[in-house]
């Protein structure tokens, strides 16, 4: 079994990360996701039932990594189904509307979820979608920022409409997860068997 290293090897082994995005109904998860694999968006898209799945592949710092992105459902009555796709998870990224003052406040609940049952050590980022809609602002920039920062998350405003900082979250968050060398997903072990690795203990 080829497993990951310990973490004194380079990120170039790096090969496969998981990412799931979180937040309310209606913030723009699979807008974000859409937005970064195909570069498209749909300005009256579905609600996402259960959680939808793309990959992309990207080469960061030099590394091939192909981000595995699990774009969960955002109402309640899915709210169960969460753990099952944020395990596992290197990194997440957590969405709320800034022009919808409740979606930001839910975040909270996400991240003491994560830290209470989510994957140890697992790199958060914190989205405030919809920049684009300035004249609506509910949530001050200052606000987002220090939320994220009491969080230990990066911190971006982005609009999925208009491509700003879609790219950019993604690239923090496998840097990050690059840097941690702490928990490497990968995908060449023997039988094809995704695994992921903390200094050689295989845990899922
Ligand atoms: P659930 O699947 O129900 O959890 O929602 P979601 O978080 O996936 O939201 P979704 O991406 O479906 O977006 C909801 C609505 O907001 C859609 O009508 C999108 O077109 C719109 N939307 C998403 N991102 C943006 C954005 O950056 N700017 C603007 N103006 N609208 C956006
Ligand atoms: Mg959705």
């Amino acid at each position: 079994m080829a497993f990951a290293s310990s973490g004194t090897e380079p990120a170039q082994r790096c090969r496969e990360i998981k990412i799931v995005l979180l937040g309310d109904s209606g913030v723009g998860k699979s807008s974000i996701a859409q937005r970064y694999v195909t570069d498209t968006f749909r300005p009256h898209g579905e609600s996402t039932i259960g959680a939808s799945f793309m990959s992309k592949m990207i080469v960061n710092n030099g590394s091939p990594c192909k981000c595995q992105i699990w774009d969960t459902a955002g109402q309640e009555k899915y709210h169960s189904l969460a753990p099952m796709y944020y395990r596992g998870a290197a990194a997440a990224i957590l969405v709320y509307d800034m022009t919808k003052k409740s979606s930001f406040e839910k975040l909270q609940k996400w991240v003491d979820e994560l830290k209470e049952r989510g994957p140890d050590g697992i790199v958060l980022c914190v989205a405030a979608n919809k920049c684009d809609l300035e004249e609506g602002r509910e949530v001050e920039v200052a606000e987002g920022a220090e939320f994220a920062q009491k969080s230990g998350a990066d911190f971006f405003e982005t609009s999925a409409k208009n491509d700003e900082n879609v790219g950019r979250i993604f690239t923090t968050l496998v840097t990050n997860v690059q840097r941690k060398s702490c928990l490497l997903y990968t995908s060449d072990a023997a039988d094809d068997t995704p695994c992921v690795d903390l200094g050689g203990r295989r845990i899922i």
